[in-house]
């Protein structure tokens, strides 16, 4: 018997470091301390009273029945108060608003919402890569464009030819960046909103990380820019802003023409986030500024201490203003699966390297700040010793 996956399935790009978490096993089991920095879930417990409101919410049988798109009325209603109270936008609980099993759910259907076979996706790279897998296996095309450091890690659209233009119905774009740490001006926000209005091409706007802000910095939503409504589609995560990754909830917002397509993509796929987990997730919007307070300060506080010890080891890395990410540069001549390989097997700390969020990650590794200041100030020490190590052994460029 020959079973073999679908051609869209073997399009996707290997993840280049799977061996990773492998390894980690390896050497836990061996009684190695690991200082794991790789993924992007924080250590900080979720809000009590995210807690107290999912053991009420499950007591109520009516919370164990499927949710369907439509959910709970009040998870709705508080993610309308929620964008409106931030952002000063007003859309309707009811149509514009959609309960997603994680935003990563909402952004990788979006292709099997608005893409024909051959139609194109933008995309960013480095990129989440959620937008890649979606677009893949919709059969669509995917068109990355690498973020540049010396554009602030902005996509610029006009490096798109002109005639993958004229096919994309889609553009993804994450601001604050996942995994740069970058940001947008609104400056850059109406640029490319007018480009989209331009191609009619569908704004899939990844807020993942508006939530999470240091020094005054505010996050703006997509909505903010004049046209965008008609264009764009904001994706809200409730996994870094309240430390509820497991949780598994998050929102899209848009206008009923854009939101119903997705909606109806995702009827034929699932049947909606846990209610118990919605009700809960209605109490954390209603206080989110107070609940996500003291997250921020938290990974503010871990940015702080990471980023100087950084400096002094002679690292080069920005001061990022969002997100919960470092997006670390390595000397020429060091490959990042290299690098990452030493420092996990050398010296026990996971740290994800550039060129697994695609090819022009290269040069960088990410350091999530999911871990206690103390604890990043010693990854910081043995990342140094990693980097010489790696250095004596020719940097990978041969590997
Ligand atoms: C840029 C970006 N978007 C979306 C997500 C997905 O978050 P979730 O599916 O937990 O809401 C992540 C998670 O790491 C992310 O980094």
């Amino acid at each position: 018997m020959m079973i073999t996956p679908s051609a869209r399935l073997l399009a996707l790009p290997g993840y280049p470091l799977a061996e990773l978490p492998s390894i980690k096993r390896r050497l836990l089991a061996a009684g190695k301390d690991i200082i794991d920095v790789a993924a992007g879930d924080n250590d900080t417990p979720p809000p009590q009273v995210a807690i107290d409101a999912l053991k009420q919410a499950i007591d109520n049988p009516a919370n164990s029945k499927y949710g369907f798109q439509q959910g709970h009325p009040e998870f709705r209603r508080a993610a309308s108060d929620y964008v409106h109270r931030r952002f000063g936008k007003r859309f309707d609980p009811a149509t514009e608003i959609l309960p997603l099993i994680g935003s990563k759910e909402g952004l990788a259907h979006m292709p099997f919402a608005f893409l024909n076979v051959g139609d194109v996706a933008v995309m960013p790279e480095p990129g989440y890569q959620a937008y890649l897998g979606g677009t893949v296996l919709a059969g669509a095309e995917p068109y990355v464009v690498p973020l540049r450091e010396e554009k602030g890690f902005l996509l610029d659209l006009d490096e798109v030819p002109v005639d993958v233009l004229k096919r994309t119905r889609l553009l993804f774009l994450n601001y604050p960046n996942n995994p740069t740490a970058a940001v947008a001006t609104p400056e850059y926000l109406e640029h490319v909103v007018a480009i989209c209005r331009q191609h009619q091409i569908v704004l899939a706007y990844d807020n993942a990380y508006c939530d999470i802000v240091f020094d005054g910095y505010r996050a703006p939503s997509i909505f903010e820019i004049r046209g965008a409504h008609e264009v764009a589609v904001e994706f809200f995560s409730l996994s870094k802003s309240f430390s509820m990754t497991g949780w598994r909830i998050g929102f899209a917002v848009g206008m009923s023409n854009l939101i119903g397509p997705l909606t109806t993509a995702k009827t034929y796929k699932d049947t909606g986030p846990f209610l118990a987990v919605q009700e809960a997730g209605a109490v954390v919007l209603d206080h989110a500024e107070e609940l996500t307070a003291p997250i921020c300060a938290e990974i503010g506080r871990r940015r702080d201490a990471a980023v100087p010890a950084l400096r002094a080891a002679g690292f080069r890395v920005e001061l990022p203003k969002a997100a919960m990410y470092l997006w670390v540069a390595l000397p020429r001549g060091i490959t990042s699966k290299a690098f990452a390989r030493h420092a996990l097997e050398v010296e026990g700390v996971m740290v994800l390297p550039g060129s697994a969020f695609g090819p022009a990650g290269e040069g960088f590794f990410r350091i999530a700040l999911t871990v206690p200041p103390a604890r990043l100030e010693e990854a910081v020490i043995r990342l140094t010793r990693a980097l010489a190590g790696v250095q004596e052994d020719g940097g990978g460029q041969a590997a």
